[in-house]
């Protein structure tokens, strides 16, 4: 007798933090020191496809693009192992995955929160415990990309998307993100991100090994009591189209965030001088038009340009005239904010 299969497919949106998560709580798994807020990249995402057939498990057959690809094994295989405490499907299946991102391999963009989003999409949908569509559907598939990575949770709303605790939103939790319901203001809800590509290497600090970096920091429980006060004024800024605010708030945050990279024992610096002459341009250009337009950074040299979509034409003159040059191999990836995973198959 053949065992029951089932397939499904999603795609799944990247995301990028606003009010970054840095650190996590002591206990649990993968729960973060303060919230975040992220917006996803609906052109930057990933596409997995599952076959889940019923048996001992989880076991896992996992391709890259179609090719074996044995370095991200051991990564699915914990996550699926970590979920399987919470879900009777999975540990009663086994799995073939195949996933591949719509952007190139070796751009140094994150590739994980797209990634495990799309897998959680996957395992909510087949598993079949809520209706597709329901909050308590996407709540679980939220909470199953938490335990892949921890951004990763925010990657299944297309609205703004905030993980962790705070008493500024409603129904906040520390095990799984939920979309910020409040209005966004006009001013500030047709934006564009556009990745400049300043090293497309492998990360030279592991998440695992940077959120850990704060466990013994000096200077942690002010930052995390930061990011909380930092969630209460964005999101204000968000619902009053408050733009200077808001430009001035996300790149503190991701300053904030490299600083604390840079006051660690041990300490990193992951910015590159290209990545600070386009910080450079930035404020010199901001001065110069007075456009909105604001910078942030990931753990990681690439700077993500963040701006009004209605400004398209001005921003793309002067990536091409000013910023291309600090690219690596003139490369950048723009991509809309918003956008949903979508089911495939
Ligand atoms: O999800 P992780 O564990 O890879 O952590 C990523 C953290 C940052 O990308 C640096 C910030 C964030 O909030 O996304």
């Amino acid at each position: 007798m053949n065992n029951k299969q089932m397939q499904v497919k999603y795609s799944c949106p990247s995301n990028i933090a606003l009010v970054k998560y840095w650190g996590k709580k002591e206990g649990g798994v993968q729960l973060p020191a303060n919230a975040s807020i992220s917006w996803s990249l609906s052109d930057l995402f990933a596409e997995t496809s599952m076959i889940a057939t019923q048996d001992e498990g989880p076991k896992l057959i996992f391709t890259f693009k179609g090719e074996p690809k044995p370095s991200f094994e051991p990564k699915i295989i914990a996550f699926l192992e970590r979920i399987s405490q919470y879900s009777d499907f999975v540990k009663s299946h086994n799995f073939i995955i195949d996933t591949v991102n719509n952007f190139p391999h070796g751009t140094g963009i994150a590739s994980s929160a797209a990634g495990f989003g799309a897998l959680a999409m996957c395992i909510a949908d087949l598993e079949g415990k809520y209706e597709n569509g329901s909050a308590e559907f996407f709540e679980r598939a939220s909470f199953f990309a938490r335990l892949g990575s921890g951004s990763a949770c925010r990657s299944v709303y297309g609205k703004p998307s905030v993980w962790g605790e705070h008493d500024d939103v409603e129904k906040s939790s520390d095990l799984f993100a939920v979309p910020f319901e409040k209005e966004i203001h006009a001013t500030l809800s047709n934006w564009k991100d556009c990745v400049l590509i300043v090293d497309d290497g492998e990360k030279k600090v592991s998440s695992t090994e940077g959120h850990a970096l704060l466990d013994n920091h000096p200077y942690a429980a002010a930052r995390f009591a930061n990011a909380q006060k930092n969630i209460s004024k964005i999101t204000s800024y968000l619902q009053s189209g408050d733009v200077t605010n808001f430009i001035a708030l996300v790149e503190s945050e991701a300053l904030q965030l490299h600083s604390m990279m840079m006051s660690s024992i041990p300490y990193f610096t992951l910015i590159r001088p290209n990545t600070l002459a386009i910080l450079e341009e930035i404020w010199a250009f901001r001065e110069e038009t007075n456009l909105p337009l604001a910078f942030t950074l990931d753990a990681g040299a690439n700077v993500h340009l963040l701006y009004d979509k209605q400004y398209e034409t001005e921003i793309s003159n002067f990536i091409d005239n000013k910023l291309l040059v600090y690219c690596k191999n003139g490369l950048y990836l723009c991509s809309n904010i918003g956008g949903t995973p979508q089911k495939l198959a």
